[in-house]
């Protein structure tokens, strides 16, 4: 079985199925064709629900009158394998080195999807599947999943049979160390765009006449965060933020690291934690600003002397409950509006929304998916939260209102959105194991 699991990798990983590149399309379409294959060779019945050029949802059931319904999520989208010279094996190639698996979309989320395929085909095959399994696998969720609301809506007829969802796209913080997350911080993404002129302008000849794009942008970025403090400065910002109490701070520090593990993890060479007296804990419950990227001028080889004529920049906010993503537009839009000075053109447009997501602990399928994860991997369940968004969490617990499970097998230095992805072998497999158990003991 093995080697036909690595197999079914080797060719899932093969496809470059990024959804955030337009070039990128029918390898997406390829995906969702290559899954559809697969799902149907199980006995499951698979549509495609599609709307125009977007990204299908790969929905597959298989109904056997069973005394449960589990929901299995997952995305077949991958990130931009960007900067392609950092990788030491071919990003599209899988590649077993040294205990790891390498590849794009390894960890992020194609590895866990074939981990719950293979553990559900081998729970057939051993006939020990007495649950029925409803597969929502989406092309999209790297950029947002903006679709998905809209698809699951339609997939009504099925998914309003699901008893529980499992969403199998975070991460153990520790080799061995099971983890469940109960919440995800939420996003709101944009892109803005300004212009001063119509052309790039000698700086010498210029050079105090006008206005430098980029440096305007330096000046508007430093209003809306405090480089220092890492506090974010647009008015009322913080106002609908939830306060972690204490009692939950002292459950998050059994999944906090230390300062140096902090740096061996990153690479940084220094931290600059929000909440100085908790590191770990700074990006799971704060909300934060970031700059993702800033393009403007000339920024090849050698002197060019220009004012450029424009700049544009993508920057994100990460929400927690109880934030809400209309609201946080609505006050970023006006602080924009309020900051730009006469005679600069401008265009603010908002690339990809999420709600942050957050789930009681109190339901019985927490407590059996617990108890299988502390069999396989013999250590204890730690709860936890992520930084990171996905989208689906807060979406399908919002209209189906079952409990979302979040578990899954990657380690911290998967390199997740990085070159050099990777899965932990030894986890991999692992992973399936228990897998196996959860859905075959609820
Ligand atoms: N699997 C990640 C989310 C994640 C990251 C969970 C780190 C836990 C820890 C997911 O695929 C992802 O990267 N989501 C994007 C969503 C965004 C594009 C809307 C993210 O968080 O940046
Ligand atoms: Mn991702």
């Amino acid at each position: 079985m093995k080697n036909e699991i690595l197999n079914f990798l080797t060719d899932f990983i093969s496809i470059p199925s990024v959804s955030t590149q337009k070039e990128r399309f029918n390898d997406i379409l390829k995906a969702a064709e290559f899954l559809k294959n697969k799902f149907s060779s199980l006995g499951f019945k698979v549509k495609l629900i599609q709307e125009k050029s977007s990204p299908p949802l790969v929905l597959a059931h298989r109904f056997i009158g069973g005394k449960k319904t589990i929901g299995i999520y997952g995305h077949y989208d991958v990130q931009p394998e960007e900067p392609i010279n950092e990788w030491k094996t071919p990003p599209f190639k899988l590649t077993l080195k040294d205990g790891k698996i390498y590849g794009r979309g390894i960890a992020d989320n194609k590895g866990h999807i074939v981990q719950n395929i293979f553990a559900i085909e081998e729970l057939i095959k051993e006939n020990k599947l007495k649950n029925n399994i409803v597969f929502l696998v989406e092309g999209e969720e790297e950029s947002a999943s903006s679709h998905f609301e809209e698809y699951v809506k339609k997939a009504k007829n099925v998914l309003s049979k699901v008893d529980v969802f499992y969403l199998t796209d975070v991460g153990m913080i520790k080799k061995n160390v099971p983890t469940i997350y109960y919440a995800l911080r939420g996003i709101v993404y944009f892109e803005l765009k300004i212009k001063v002129g119509e052309y790039d302008l000698h700086s010498g000849s210029y050079g105090n006449l006008a206005l430098n794009p980029v440096q305007f942008l330096a000046d508007l970025f430093s209003k809306m965060k405090d480089l220092k403090t890492g506090k974010i400065l647009i008015p009322r910002f913080y106002e609908d933020v939830r306060k972690i109490d204490k009692k939950e701070k002292e459950l998050l520090r059994l999944a906090s690291i230390k300062e140096k593990e902090i740096l061996k993890e990153t690479k940084l060479y220094l931290i600059h934690p929000l909440d100085k007296k908790e590191p770990s804990l700074s990006p799971k419950i704060y909300p934060s600003m970031d700059i993702n990227g800033i393009i403007s001028g000339y920024t090849q080889e050698g002197v060019k002397t220009i004012i450029p004529k424009e700049a544009a920049v993508k920057f994100s906010f990460r929400l927690i409950e109880y934030q809400k993503p209309e609201k946080i537009i609505k006050l970023v839009k006006n602080f924009i509006k309020k900051n730009i000075p006469k005679g600069v053109k401008w265009e603010l447009k908002l690339l990809g929304s999420a709600a942050p997501f957050y789930t009681p602990l109190n339901n019985e399928f927490i407590v059996k998916t617990k108890n299988a994860l502390e069999r396989v991997f013999r250590n204890k369940v730690v709860f936890n939260r992520a930084g990171g968004s996905i989208p689906a969490a807060e979406v399908l617990q919002r209209i189906y209102k079952k409990p979302i499970i979040l578990t899954g097998f990657t380690l911290p230095d998967d390199n997740v959105h990085a070159p050099n992805e990777n899965f932990d072998e030894k986890m991999f497999f692992k992973g399936i194991k228990a897998l196996k158990e959860i859905y075959s003991s609820i």
